[in-house]
């Protein structure tokens, strides 16, 4: 058992990112709370988890035995006011929405012992904003997982402006202890990996709009000239072509600089309902198991 760093752990919000989240925990030993007003997302995350599991365990990856013991350490909830009460550590892992992050916030503020630290996994909006929700901003930081977190090693960890030190070492030594990666990067928008990331994906969809190249010949370049494990048009889709928008504005507002404005190929293709690979369409089209079929009819001459 790991207990040595956290107690209890809540995680709030079970979608792709909490579920990877609360699988790496139950892993590493640690007791964890898995809380979503959803209970349909309640049952797909246990559903997802299994699963994960199960491909793990055919790899050899982990054994047959330690299966019951990683479920025994999961907890599925729909109430926030139990969940949190006793939790030494909260990760938020809701949508990426300023709104939604402040009223959780608030509600964890109230609800959460004074010690208990609150980790938001939010991929480019300011910790030191969440901090000021709360009463405790010293005990607010950012725990940015990767997806699929069950393979990505990095954690973004990103201390708001008033985050005490005692917390940061905290975390960085939970972090180690899931046989991860934390590195620490400052409150500025999109931290260190979106703000890099996002203007490539951003440049990549532009050169598709101005038909430099197609879908493929874009994603084929950036995978075999530069080794990246998908291309840039491939990982938008992955990612979710509106978190991409979201990410951008937020750069692009944050910074006042018009060169993280998003291409408008970007902003069209949000507007019609395609995100990518959760609407089964974006840059490419996928079956029901989210594996490419192939470029999507918009992109084929
Ligand atoms: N859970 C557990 N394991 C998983 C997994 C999951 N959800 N998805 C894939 N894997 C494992 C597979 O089991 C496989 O393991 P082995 O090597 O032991 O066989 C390994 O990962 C590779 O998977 P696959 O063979 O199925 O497929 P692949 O080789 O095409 O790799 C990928 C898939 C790991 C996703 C790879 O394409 C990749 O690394 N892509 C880039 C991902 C990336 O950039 N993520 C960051 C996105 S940005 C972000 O998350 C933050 C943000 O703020 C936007």
């Amino acid at each position: 058992m790991n207990t040595k760093f956290m107690e209890k752990i809540a995680i709030i919000g079970c979608g792709t990112m909490g579920n990877g989240i609360a699988q790496v925990f139950a892993t590493a030993g640690y007791p964890v709370h898995l809380i979503d007003i959803s209970s349909t997302a309640l049952i797909n995350a246990e559903t997802n988890i299994q699963k994960n599991l199960d491909r793990l365990i055919s790899k050899g990856k982990i054994s047959m035995e330690q299966k019951p013991s990683i479920i025994s350490n999961l907890h599925f909830s729909d109430d926030l006011n139990n969940g949190v009460n006793e939790v030494s550590l909260v990760i938020e892992a809701v949508s990426e929405d300023v709104k939604l992050k402040e009223k959780v916030f608030r509600q964890l503020d109230d609800l959460t012992q004074p010690s208990t630290i609150l980790a938001s996994n939010t991929s480019s909006i300011s910790i030191t904003s969440l901090g000021s929700f709360t009463k405790k901003p010293e005990k607010v930081i950012g725990m940015h997982f990767m997806n699929p977190v069950p393979v990505m090693s990095l954690i973004e960890i990103i201390p708001g402006l008033l985050t005490e030190k005692e917390v940061i070492h905290k975390v960085i030594s939970f972090s180690e202890s899931l046989e991860k990666s934390p590195l620490v990067v400052a409150d500025f928008p999109g931290f260190i990996s979106n703000r890099i990331l996002m203007p490539m994906i951003n440049e990549a969809i532009l050169a598709l709009q101005e038909n430099v190249a197609g879908v493929n010949e874009i994603d084929q370049i950036m995978k075999l000239g530069m080794a990246h494990p998908m291309g840039p048009l491939q990982l938008a889709d992955y990612i979710g072509l509106d978190v991409c928008l979201s990410i951008l504005n937020v750069l692009k507002d944050g910074f006042g600089n018009p060169k993280y404005a998003p291409a408008v190929l970007l902003v069209n293709m949000v507007k019609s309902g395609k995100f990518g690979v959760k609407t089964s369409e974006g840059f490419y089209l996928y079956d029901d198991a989210r594996k490419i079929i192939g470029v999507s009819n918009k992109f084929c001459s």
